[in-house]
């Protein structure tokens, strides 16, 4: 027994290395936590306010339609009656708010189209998709697509 403690003098380093670990975890933590964390849950309650106070950009489609209500008619029933306006048109809040003024950039349909309907063996086998170098070498997908409704026949 009196064998076993007679280095005794490294276990009380070593219990000693361990205070100084643990006191400076506590006082880390205590710094570099934000006062806020733990309030609702396992993040900081700060945050909410930050999050809601950040501007906004987006309108949502309901704005949207009670002003255009022509586009509305062209949408119903159609596959892309799905899509929120602004998935195609960008976030548009200012112009909803201001009723219209400035009047927004309409969008590169060439551009805009063959994010979700280029053909590619990744998008759902059913998912109507063209080889857009074939189906349309050049030119505006709407020459012959209406973006609202754009089955042709
Ligand atoms: C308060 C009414 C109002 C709201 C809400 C509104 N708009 Fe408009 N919008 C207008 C008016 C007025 C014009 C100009 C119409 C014109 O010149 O034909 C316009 C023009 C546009 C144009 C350009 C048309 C063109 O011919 O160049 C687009 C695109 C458009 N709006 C999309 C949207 C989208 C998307 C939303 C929803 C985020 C929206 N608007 C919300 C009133 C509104
Ligand atoms: C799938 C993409 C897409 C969606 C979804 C979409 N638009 Fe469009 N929209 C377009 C494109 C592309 C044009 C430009 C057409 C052109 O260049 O002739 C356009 C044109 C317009 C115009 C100009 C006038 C016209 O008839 O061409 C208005 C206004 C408009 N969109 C409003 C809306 C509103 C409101 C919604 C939602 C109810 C909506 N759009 C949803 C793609 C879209
Ligand atoms: C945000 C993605 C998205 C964009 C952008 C988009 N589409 Fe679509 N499109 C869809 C979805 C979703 C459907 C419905 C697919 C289904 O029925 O499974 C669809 C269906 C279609 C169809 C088949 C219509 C039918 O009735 O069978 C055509 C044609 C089409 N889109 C052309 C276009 C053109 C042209 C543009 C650009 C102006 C465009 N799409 C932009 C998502 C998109
Ligand atoms: C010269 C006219 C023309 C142009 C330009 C055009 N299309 Fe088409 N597209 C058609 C016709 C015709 C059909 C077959 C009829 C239909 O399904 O509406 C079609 C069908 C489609 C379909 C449905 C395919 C399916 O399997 O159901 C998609 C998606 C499509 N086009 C996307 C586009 C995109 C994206 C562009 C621009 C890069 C474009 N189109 C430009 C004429 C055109």
């Amino acid at each position: 027994m009196s064998d076993l403690f007679k280095n005794k003098v490294h276990l009380v380093r070593m219990a000693g290395l361990f205070l100084v670990g643990i006191v400076a975890f506590v006082i880390l933590r205590w710094w570099m936590v934000p006062k806020s964390f733990g309030e609702y849950g396992h993040y900081r309650g700060a945050a909410l306010g930050e999050i809601a106070s950040l501007p906004m950009h987006y309108a949502g489609r309901a704005a949207c339609e009670e002003c255009h209500t022509d586009i509305v008619a062209q949408r119903k029933g159609s596959p892309h009656e799905q899509i929120g306006c602004e998935t195609c048109h960008g976030p548009l809040l200012a112009h909803a708010e201001a009723g219209g003024e400035p009047k927004p950039a309409l969008p590169d349909s060439r551009q805009l189209c063959p994010r979700c309907h280029s053909a590619s063996p990744y998008r759902p086998k059913g998912f109507p998709q063209v080889v857009v170098a074939d189906h349309a070498p050049e030119g505006q997908c709407t020459a012959c697509h209406n973006p609202h409704a754009p089955k042709i026949s």
